[in-house]
């Protein structure tokens, strides 16, 4: 049996990670690979719940440190119950969004101290992290395109922060990517889908 991996695609909002998630699922199911796709925060029946609790534009909103526990709690029960479990049995797991995700936006768009955000981490999550985390990279005007074409300008919660918001996450996201070059690989989001995919497939195969 071929040892699973684990892979996380990072990114802004609208840089296309779930068309690059379910595009590399395919290319690894047709090598052979026992394939698990999911998401944060998500991906388990409790963290599902507290998914809703965080990005439902009618919930009752959460201050920022609040909002990190939510985030941590929900990826304790993704990594306790489907990621290990997944890895144990050989499987490769994909995730569209993971710890870095919290590390840019709860840190690098709210301003949480990023040595919490990692102790937090180690706390809920044993410190499970990614083999390889692909960075998908978008200039912020065609990512702002992609997603009116997506959600018809109704954002989520986080997802509807304003602008300044979102350039201190994607400035977190190329200072974590710089600071670990051997885990990281940044993708240019920019072109077809497949042309993209051929970006991804080269940055997984290294
Ligand atoms: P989602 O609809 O999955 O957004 P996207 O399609 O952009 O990935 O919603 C996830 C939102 O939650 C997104 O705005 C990013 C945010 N988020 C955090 O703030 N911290 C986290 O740890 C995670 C996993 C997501």
């Amino acid at each position: 049996m071929t040892k699973g991996r684990f892979i996380a695609l990072e990114g802004g909002e609208g840089v296309g990670k779930s068309t690059q998630l379910r595009l590399l699922a395919q290319a690894l199911r047709a090598q052979g690979h026992a394939v698990v796709t999911t998401r944060e925060p998500g991906g388990t029946p409790g963290a599902e719940a507290i998914r809703a609790l965080l990005l439902d534009p009618a919930g009752p909103g959460w201050g920022p440190r609040a909002e990190a526990l939510l985030f941590a709690a929900a990826r304790a029960d993704h990594g306790e119950r489907l990621i290990a479990p997944a890895l144990a049995r050989g499987e490769w797991v994909l995730t569209d969004r993971y710890l870095d995700s919290s590390r840019a936006y709860q840190g690098g768009g709210n301003g949480l101290d990023d040595a919490d955000l990692l102790t937090l981490h180690r706390i809920g999550s044993l410190g499970l992290m990614p083999d390889r985390t692909i960075l998908l990279e978008l200039d912020p005007a065609l990512a702002a395109a992609r997603l009116v074409a997506r959600d018809g300008g109704n954002a989520d919660r986080i997802g509807g922060r304003d602008s300044a918001y979102h350039a201190r996450v994607a400035a977190a996201f190329r200072a974590f990517a710089a600071a670990e070059p051997a885990r990281f690989a940044r993708v240019d989001a920019d072109g077809t889908p497949e042309a993209v995919h051929a970006r991804v497939m080269a940055a997984i195969t290294a």
